[in-house]
């Protein structure tokens, strides 16, 4: 479990289902992401049991911590994906399904202890990501934790009914840990 001042992130479990059966059939959080079709409770099952017992796909649920003795709130997940442990790289991913939670700053502070988990704990070397281009929020919350656009691919997605770009982003280590 990775804690900060606001949210957890915890490994993800069978009964977490519902919440992502939920989430990923929405299409204004599906806009925003890779995947396009309905997603099914057995699709999604095997996602997690596979997720869970590969050690090249790290996957958390993201919790915002109860108040005063409350139930800490689910509100997505995020991960590190495609882990090359040759090349010390990974994918990083990130989905805050419930849209109340967007804006909030909780999106930076779970991407910042996912980087910090993958440079400080795994050794990672290097972590990329990408967004469309549409993605404003999305990119934001990348470059505020440190990520730099290193390119474009042009009109490679079919999203709202149009061809769009995806906007290419990596983080060093060696720039994440003059950033501290
Ligand atoms: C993308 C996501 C993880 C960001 O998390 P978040 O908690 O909503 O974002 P944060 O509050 O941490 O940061 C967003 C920043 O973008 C800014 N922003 C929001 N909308 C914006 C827009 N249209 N244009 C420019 N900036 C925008 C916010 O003001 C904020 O910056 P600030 O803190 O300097 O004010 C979350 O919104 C999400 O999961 N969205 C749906 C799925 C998705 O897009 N996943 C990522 C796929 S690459």
């Amino acid at each position: 479990m990775l804690e900060g001042k606001r949210v957890i992130l915890r490994p993800i479990d069978k009964k977490d289902v519902e919440l992502f059966l939920k989430w990923f059939n929405d299409p204004e959080v599906t806009q925003y992401l890779l995947f396009y079709l309905p997603m099914t409770r057995k699709a999604e099952e095997k996602w997690i049991e596979d997720n869970n017992l590969s050690n090249s796909n790290f996957i958390f649920l993201i919790e915002i911590k109860g108040d005063k003795g409350r139930p800490n709130i689910p509100i997505g997940n995020c991960g590190l994906h495609q882990i090359s442990w040759k090349d010390r790289h990974a994918t990083f991913g990130i989905a805050i399904g419930e849209k109340d939670y967007w804006n909030n700053g909780y999106g930076s502070e779970t991407s910042a202890l996912l980087l910090k988990y993958g440079f400080e704990v795994l050794n990672l070397h290097r972590i990329s990501s990408s967004v469309f281009e549409f993605n404003k929020r999305s990119l934001k919350a990348h470059q505020k934790v440190g990520f730099q656009i290193e390119g474009r691919r042009r009109k490679v997605f079919f999203k709202r009914n149009r061809y769009c770009d995806e906007i290419i982003l990596g983080l060093l280590k060696s720039e994440w840990s003059k950033r501290k």
